[in-house]
């Protein structure tokens, strides 16, 4: 496996100044991928939280396994987390985060009224990882298309408070962390679905992983999608593969089966799926 201790210096950095903004808002929408919404937060977020309150975004529902949603939003909830689905391209859900942001603010915001304040603000920002969608969190919660600086920290000059509905402001800019693979599987999990490039793996290794995943847990997509038969879908993933290749004519050139199946994958083109399951549900799946 190649180096996946990449950007270190970024990562400080960009930890530095999420902690900075941090300290400026009331409360922290976590966005993460609906598909992988373990693998896709950053503990180190939690760390530099302290007190502060917080809302998950399980963002990309549309593209996730309505089910484990469903269970990774009980999970969340009876662990006390607030936590929201949403598909922020169609963000009807998304209107509402202000709501409940003030009630999980209450207590905060009852003070700031009984000193005299009217209409207290509340201050939020969105943290996550690149490409769980932020930006388009950030664009639909303000109602227009602000230029937002993109997946690069250090480029947050004049920052700004963007105004929202109700009450809320937003920070004008999301707050970038770097995803953290402490074991190859999160690594696995965030190349498959195209939030980290393949540069940290190749399309191999994913395809291999992302074909054993497929066969354990969306046996009848692999079998409907690719046109294969019970025992097709029991190979050996390697040997999966080999059949994949030469099902599309493409000889002995296996890097091309790989590179076609995962770029499937974060299409949709092999359905709505998600890659992890919370522990609760373990054992109680497809
Ligand atoms: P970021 O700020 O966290 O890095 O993410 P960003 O909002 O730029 O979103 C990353 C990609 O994910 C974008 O696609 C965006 O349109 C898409 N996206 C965001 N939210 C959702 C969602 O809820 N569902 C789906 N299906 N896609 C979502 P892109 O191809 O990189 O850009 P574009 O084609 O939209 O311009």
């Amino acid at each position: 496996m190649a180096n996946i201790n990449w950007f270190p210096g970024h990562m400080q950095k960009a930890r530095r100044e999420v902690a900075e903004k941090i300290k400026q808002v009331d409360i922290v929408f976590e966005v993460v991928d609906a598909r992988v919404p373990e693998s896709s937060r950053n503990p180190m977020l939690l760390e530099m939280l302290a007190q502060k309150p917080m809302i998950s975004i399980l963002n990309k529902a549309d593209l996730a396994d309505p089910n484990r949603t469903k269970q990774w939003i009980e999970q969340y909830q009876a662990a006390g987390r607030e936590a929201i689905a949403i598909d922020a391209q169609h963000a009807r859900r998304l209107q509402q985060l202000p709501q409940l942001a003030e009630k999980i603010l209450a207590d905060k915001l009852a003070k700031k009224r009984a000193r005299g304040i009217r209409n207290p603000h509340v201050r939020a920002m969105c943290i996550g990882i690149p490409n769980v969608g932020k930006s388009t969190i950030l664009n639909r919660l303000v109602q227009k298309n602000i230029a937002v600086t993109g997946n690069r920290p250090g480029v947050t000059k004049n920052q700004q408070w963007l105004k929202a509905s109700g009450n809320l402001e937003l920070l004008d800019t999301p707050g970038i962390l770097w995803p953290k693979f402490d074991d190859q599987e999160i690594g696995m999990r965030l190349a498959l679905t195209g939030a980290i490039a393949e540069t940290a793996f190749t399309a191999d290794e994913v395809a291999l992983w992302g074909v054993a995943y497929f066969q354990q847990n969306y046996r009848n997509v692999l079998r409907k999608h690719y046109g294969l038969t019970d025992e097709d879908v029991a190979l050996a993933p390697a040997d999966l593969i080999k059949l994949l290749t030469k099902k599309f004519g493409y000889g002995e050139e296996f890097d091309r089966t790989a590179v076609r199946f995962n770029n499937d994958v974060r299409k949709g083109e092999l359905g709505r799926y998600t890659l992890e399951v919370p522990t609760k549900a373990q054992g109680n799946q497809e």
